[in-house]
C-alpha cells in the first residue's frame, strides 16, 4: 500500500485548481440509467471511487465511454442487461445504494447489496427504502441484499425525510422523476450537489422544482431523454486546499472555487484570522501574519458546516492560540484523525460527539495512519504545518476523493511525495 511522506515548514504559494464533485459525479452517473440515450457528463473527476462506479455501471449493462484522459464520461444504457449490484463492488463504495432508485424507475426491479457499515458509522438506508416504498415499491430484505420490485410503476407520493440526508433525497428524487404523478420530497438535503443532480435531470427532460431547499417537487414524466451536463466544482476538495495556505503560510489561488459552495465553512475559517477573497477565476486565500484565533464549529446539513470538512478544520484548529470546540452531528464516529493528529503533538480531548482542540505552538511529524478519505486529508494537513516529516501510510483512502494531491500541493511549493508500497 502507498504511503505519502509530507517533509513540513515550506510555505504555499500559487493555484491549485479544483475539480469536478466525487459526491456529485457519483450521483450523476446513475442518473443515467434513467435514460437509453447517452448522458455526457463532463468536468468529471479522475478518481478511485469514479472508476468504481463506472464498473458498477458496466456490470448493469451501461456503455461508460471515458474521453479526454478521463474528465469526460459518456454513460449509455440503451439496455439494462442486470439490475443486480453485487455486494463485492457496493462493499468498496456505499453510494453504490444510489443505483436503486434510477433502476427501479427504469426496469421495476433491482437487487441490491446492503452497503454494510463503514468507518465514521453505521450508515443505515432506512430512509431510501421507507421512501421508495413510499413510492410504491414493494422491498424485501433477503442475504444482505434489498430486493426491490415495482411491476406496476412507481407512483408519485409524499415522502417526509425524518432525518436530512444526501444519498435518501438522490435516490427518492431520481425514482421520482418517471414515477407517474406528484412527488413531493419534504425535509430534502440542500446540499449544491442536490441541486446539479436536478439541474442535470431538468436538462434530460425532469420536471422539478425546489432543488436547494427543504422541499421538491417532481412531476413524473413518461420518459427521459440523453443530455451534457457539467459536474459542479468539488466544495469539499475546495475547502480542504484553503487550509493548505492557511496552516501551511502562504498566499493560494484556487481555481474553480466559487464562494456560494462554502459560505458557513469560510465563515469560521475567515474568523481564525485567514484572509479570503474573490479573484476572477476563484478563491484566494492567505494566512497572513497575525496567530490563528480558535473558533467552535458544530457540523450540520447544508447550508451549515460540512461534516466533510471537520477533520480538515480540526488539523487547523491544533494550531491556534486557543481553546476550540468541534461538534459532530451527522456521523457517530467521525473523530479517528484525532488520536492521529494527538500522535502528531495535538492536544484534543473527544468526549461523545464534541472534540476540545487545546492549540498548541507546533506539531512535530510522525508515522500516521489514514482511516477514512477525510481524516486522511487533515493528517496530510497537519504534516504541511508540522516540523519534520509525516508518513501517512494507507492512502488508497485519499484516492477515493482527491485527484493528484500530491501534485496540487507539490507546485505550490509543498514537500510532498508518494512513496509506492512495493518499495518500503
Ligand atoms: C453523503 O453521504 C456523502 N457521500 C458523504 O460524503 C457526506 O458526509 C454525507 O452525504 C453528509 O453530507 C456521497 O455523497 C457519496 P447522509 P450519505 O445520508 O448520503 C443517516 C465523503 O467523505 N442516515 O446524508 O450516505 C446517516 O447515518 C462522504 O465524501 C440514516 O440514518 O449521507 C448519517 O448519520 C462521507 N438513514 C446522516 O443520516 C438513511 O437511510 C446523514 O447521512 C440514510 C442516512
Amino acid at each position: 500500500m502507498d504511503s505519502i511522506l509530507v517533509r513540513g515548514g515550506s510555505e504555499l504559494h500559487g493555484s491549485i485548481p479544483i475539480s469536478g464533485a466525487k459526491n456529485a459525479c457519483l450521483t450523476l452517473m446513475p442518473a443515467a440509467l434513467l435514460t437509453e440515450e447517452p448522458l455526457t457528463l463532463t468536468n468529471a473527476p479522475r478518481l478511485s471511487d469514479i472508476r468504481t462506479m463506472r464498473a458498477l455501471l458496466e456490470s448493469l449493462g451501461c456503455e461508460v465511454a471515458s474521453l479526454q484522459d478521463g474528465r469526460v464520461l459518456v454513460v449509455g444504457t440503451e439496455k439494462i442487461t442486470s439490475c443486480r449490484a453485487d455486494y463485492e463492488i457496493v462493499r468498496k463504495m456505499r453510494a453504490s445504494i444510489l443505483v436503486l432508485g434510477p433502476l427501479l424507475a427504469r426496469e421495476g426491479e433491482a437487487v441490491v447489496s446492503l452497503p454494510g457499515g463503514c468507518a465514521i458509522g453505521a450508515r443505515p438506508v432506512d430512509m431510501h427504502l421507507h421512501g421508495l416504498e413510499a413510492l410504491g415499491a414493494a422491498l424485501e430484505l433477503r442475504d444482505g441484499y434489498i430486493h426491490a420490485s415495482a411491476r406496476n410503476g412507481l407512483k408519485g407520493a409524499e415522502v417526509e425525510f425524518p432525518v436530512v440526508s444526501v444519498g435518501a433525497t438522490e435516490n427518492i428524487l431520481m425514482a421520482a422523476t418517471l414515477a407517474a404523478g406528484t412527488t413531493v420530497l419534504r425535509n430534502a438535503a440542500m446540499e449544491p450537489e442536490i441541486v446539479d443532480l436536478a439541474t442535470c435531470l431538468r436538462r434530460m427532460g425532469a420536471r422539478i422544482e425546489g432543488d436547494g431547499t427543504g422541499i421538491i417537487v417532481v412531476e413524473g414524466v413518461a420518459r427521459l431523454g440523453g443530455a451534457t451536463h457539467a459536474v459542479v466544482a468539488d466544495r469539499i476538495e475546495l475547502g480542504t486546499y484553503m487550509l493548505a495556505p492557511a496552516i501551511a503560510g502562504g498566499e493560494v489561488e484556487l481555481v474553480g472555487g466559487r464562494i456560494d459552495l462554502v459560505r458557513a465553512f469560510c465563515e469560521k475559517l475567515a474568523a481564525t484570522g485567514v484572509e479570503i477573497s474573490e479573484t476572477a477565476n476563484g478563491l484566494l486565500v492567505s494566512r497572513g501574519n497575525g496567530a490563528l484565533k480558535p473558533v467552535d464549529v458544530t457540523t450540520a446539513p447544508h447550508p451549515g458546516f460540512p461534516t466533510d470538512l471537520q477533520a480538515q478544520m480540526m488539523a487547523l484548529l491544533t494550531l491556534a492560540s486557543g481553546v476550540s470546540r468541534l461538534e459532530e452531528r451527522i456521523f457517530e464516529n467521525r473523530f479517528m484523525h484525532a488520536p492521529e493528529l494527538a500522535r502528531m503533538g495535538a492536544d484534543i480531548e473527544v468526549h461523545g460527539g464534541v472534540a476540545t482542540v487545546t492549540g498548541v505552538d507546533r506539531l512535530r511529524g510522525a508515522p500516521v495512519m489514514a482511516t477514512d478519505l477525510r481524516a486522511s486529508v487533515s493528517l496530510i494537513l497537519a504534516g504541511l504545518a508540522a516540523e519534520g516529516e509525516t508518513r501517512v501510510a494507507r492512502v488508497y483512502h485519499l484516492d477515493r476523493g482527491y485527484e493528484h494531491l500530491e501534485h496540487k500541493l507539490s507546485v505550490c511549493g509543498a514537500n510532498i511525495t508518494r512513496i509506492d508500497g512495493g518499495r518500503q
